[in-house]
């Protein structure tokens, strides 16, 4: 902490008055009220422009009460904090955190209880809390809902995905607010679950766009102990209102007091670049819990997946249709079991060969042939290797190589079963010394009823993290809750999947070639993303000439997802032989790091393009990453963040002047030039393309 400035006033009101907190630059202004009837209410303005109209606050329980109205402001107590600290890993050696903090003590004076309600006002938005105090008349309670609202001012531009309980792995599409309507969306797109109950709820965050400019984006930070929130749409009125996502009972929360909820987050800026940067959501989240983090490592990793996913192998070891020998380990092989001990050696081999720190192997463990669908609670118990897969021998040669194993728990939503199996699964990790762990949440949750965004699955993750975290181990989850900063508390969870990953682009009608300059306004705002770029195979008809599924994108803009796609956990997903045939280029994946002290995103559009360049954190080089959506685009980068008088060699990977995602994806070139601060790099980018460029300085 370099600076805390503590500010303490304690003030004692009866009177309904609106009460003013402004940012530290004071272009946004939150004005919290009472209404005549004691509801606690809020607005937000920008640069005086209103951004949300006075929206209701509170909290219903089930017990029939409600925690909405009949308030009078007890005290209010105001602080502003402006210091900073350092992540583990990031985006940043430093992050700013600067807001001012105002709580409101609340009285409802019939029943006796308190409620706190919590503002924090950062330069780039607004972020407010529930607080439940011990006390008497409050001790134990269940949230049945959260009545908390965000009344927008128009019709503005959304990019969102359907309030669906179970998944986040779908396409945004981007509309008016009018015209969110769940019903027509397509979703024969490779989507299991379907745990949407009403047209009119879409998942946080939601990025907006106001006709005035004014981009908007609506989340939650620090979810712990509590459900997701997700978001109601009134199409006419632009009123957004909390929809929490229930239990198997349909309760909402269990909570006791003191307790607190997550913070409901509101970020507004006319610059785009500002909400894409901004590191509110994870300054939102409790610091570090850990004292000793030096095992906390960037990790760059192949591994047997895509093979999976292309179909050129299988997880499961005997075939699915093999299922009912499963049990009794009378498994006949199919000869397509992609993880075998041999094939593990060609991944390590071919690791080592290039420089990466990890090789997951999918499909290393019994009970593949029976996972899918939910029916044998017991599916996996994440100990009992494949016969084909020797864990000593592939740990042993692993170890001669230099590299580590990623270990992969698949648990396909059998959670409670995970969780009986949980500290088995890491021992064995220990003993053979895989650092890190790729869970997976595929299907409905056992326990039966409960969603994945709910708050026992929340409470799931959580504990999954801090009980790795006792045995050391890194946490990459799938499927499940999106990220709300716990990063930051527990730095060892690097990085999750929790939206739609490349490996749609597999197996369905994939990911439209605006996807990923969405993901960094939405997604990627709580935290690093398992994207699993660096696909250089683009149409899947290389695997079987009848497939028509492909990669939305071109070579390059492969390359440029390294850089616009933050995570200290980056795949290059593609298969070992295809990354051989295109040596020069996948030169870019060997050379980025994926830890930095600085980055700066040059330009940014929801929905159109993203260009952000990033400093690597040992060095004095830089990187660069640029992609668009399915238009093709030129610009001008002027390369003034680079140290003055000082020669650099740019390398620069971008498509070929022929290349088109559709068309011609493969086509590619690479050039070096010398850059210095003043050089302007002129970059044209395909259509579903995008620009990679290296910048080391000269010596
Ligand atoms: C879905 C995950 O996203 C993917 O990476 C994994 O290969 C499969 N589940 C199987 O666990
Ligand atoms: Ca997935």
């Amino acid at each position: 902490m370099k600076k805390l400035y503590f500010l303490l006033f304690v003030l004692v009101f009866s009177s309904i008055s609106a009460q003013q907190i402004q940012s530290p630059s004071k272009e946004i202004t939150l004005e919290f009220s009472l209404s005549s009837l004691g509801e606690p209410t809020y607005q937000v303005r920008y640069k005086w422009k209103e951004v949300v109209k006075p929206s209701k606050l509170g909290i219903s329980l089930k017990d029939d009460t409600a925690l909405t109205t009949g308030f009078s402001i007890l005290n209010k107590k105001e602080t502003s904090v402006d210091d900073s600290w350092n992540p583990v890993l990031g985006e940043q050696s430093s992050i700013k955190n600067n807001y001012i903090q105002v709580s409101f003590h609340l009285l409802q004076k019939e029943a006796n209880r308190k409620l706190d309600i919590i503002f924090k006002v950062y330069d780039e938005g607004v972020a407010f809390r529930y607080e439940f105090p011990a006390q008497d008349a409050l001790s134990y309670f269940i949230v049945s809902e959260e009545n908390t609202e965000f009344n927008l001012t128009g019709d503005h531009k959304t990019f969102w995905i359907p309030g669906d309980y179970d998944s986040q792995e779908y396409v945004y599409s981007e509309t008016k607010l009018s015209e969110i309507d769940n019903s027509k969306l397509d979703l024969n797109n490779g989507i299991a679950l379907k745990s949407i109950e009403s047209n009119y709820r879409v998942q946080s965050p939601l990025m907006m766009k106001s006709n005035d400019g004014l981009y908007i984006n609506i989340f939650e930070a620090a979810v712990v102990n509590y459900p997701v929130m997700h978001l109601n749409v009134d199409i006419e009125s632009f009123k957004l209102s909390s929809q929490l996502v229930p239990d198997a009972l349909g309760d909402k929360a269990y909570l006791r007091t003191p307790s607190v909820t997550p913070w409901r987050t509101i970020m507004v800026s006319d610059d785009a670049r500002k909400v894409v940067s901004s590191k509110m959501i994870l300054n939102l989240n409790e610091p570090n819990q850990l004292e000793d983090t030096s095992w906390i490592k960037p990790m760059k990793y192949v591994g047997i997946w895509w093979e999976m996913h292309v179909g050129k192998s299988t997880w499961d070891f005997a075939g699915s249709q093999n299922a009912q020998n499963a049990a009794s380990k009378d498994l006949i092989p199919s000869g397509k079991h992609g993880a075998t001990t041999e094939n593990t050696k060609r991944y390590i081999d071919f690791a080592a060969k290039h420089g990466f720190d990890g090789v997951l192997v999918e499909g290393w463990n019994v009970g593949w042939e029976d996972w899918f669908g939910n029916w044998k609670e017991d599916v996996f118990d994440f100990t009992t290797p494949y016969p084909d897969f020797n864990i000593k021998e592939v740990a042993d040669y692993a170890k001669a190589k230099g590299v580590k194993m990623i270990m992969h728990h698949e648990t396909s939503g059998s959670v409670a079963n995970y969780e009986r199996h949980l500290d088995r699964a890491f021992d064995l990790m220990k003993e053979y010394d895989y650092p890190a762990v790729k869970t997976g949440y595929v299907g409905r949750i056992i326990p039966r009823g409960e969603y994945h965004d709910g708050q026992t699955m929340v409470n799931h993750f959580n504990f999954v993290a801090q009980r790795a975290a006792d045995y050391k181990i890194m946490v990459n989850s799938h499927e499940s809750v999106r990220p709300t900063g716990y990063s930051r508390t527990y730095p060892n969870y690097i990085a999750a999947e929790a939206a739609r990953g490349n490996e749609f682009n597999a197996w369905s009608s994939g990911n439209d070639p605006k996807h990923e300059t969405i993901l960094p306004f939405t997604r990627l705002l709580g935290g690093a993303m398992d994207y699993t770029p660096g696909i250089f195979e683009i149409k899947m008809n290389i695997y079987d000439p009848t497939k028509t599924e492909q990669v939305h994108t071109t070579l390059a803009k492969q390359l440029a997802l390294y850089v616009t796609m933050y995570s200290p956990l980056q795949m290059a997903a593609d298969l070992p032989e295809n990354y051989e045939r295109y040596l020069d280029a996948f030169q870019f994946i060997k050379d980025v790091p994926l830890d930095w002290q600085e980055s700066i995103y040059l330009e940014a559009e929801p929905g159109d393009y993203l260009t952000v360049v990033r400093k690597d954190k040992n060095s004095e080089s830089w990187f660069l990453g640029s992609i668009t959506d399915k238009n093709p685009r030129k610009t001008e980068i002027k390369l003034d963040f680079l140290s003055p008088n000082k020669k650099y060699k740019a390398i620069i990977y971008q498509d070929g002047k022929d290349a088109d995602w559709k068309i011609n994806p493969k086509s590619y070139s690479i050039k070096e030039q010398t850059v210095t601060s003043k050089s302007i790099l002129k970059l044209n980018l395909a259509p579903g393309g995008g620009t990679a460029v290296s910048i080391v300085p000269a010596n």
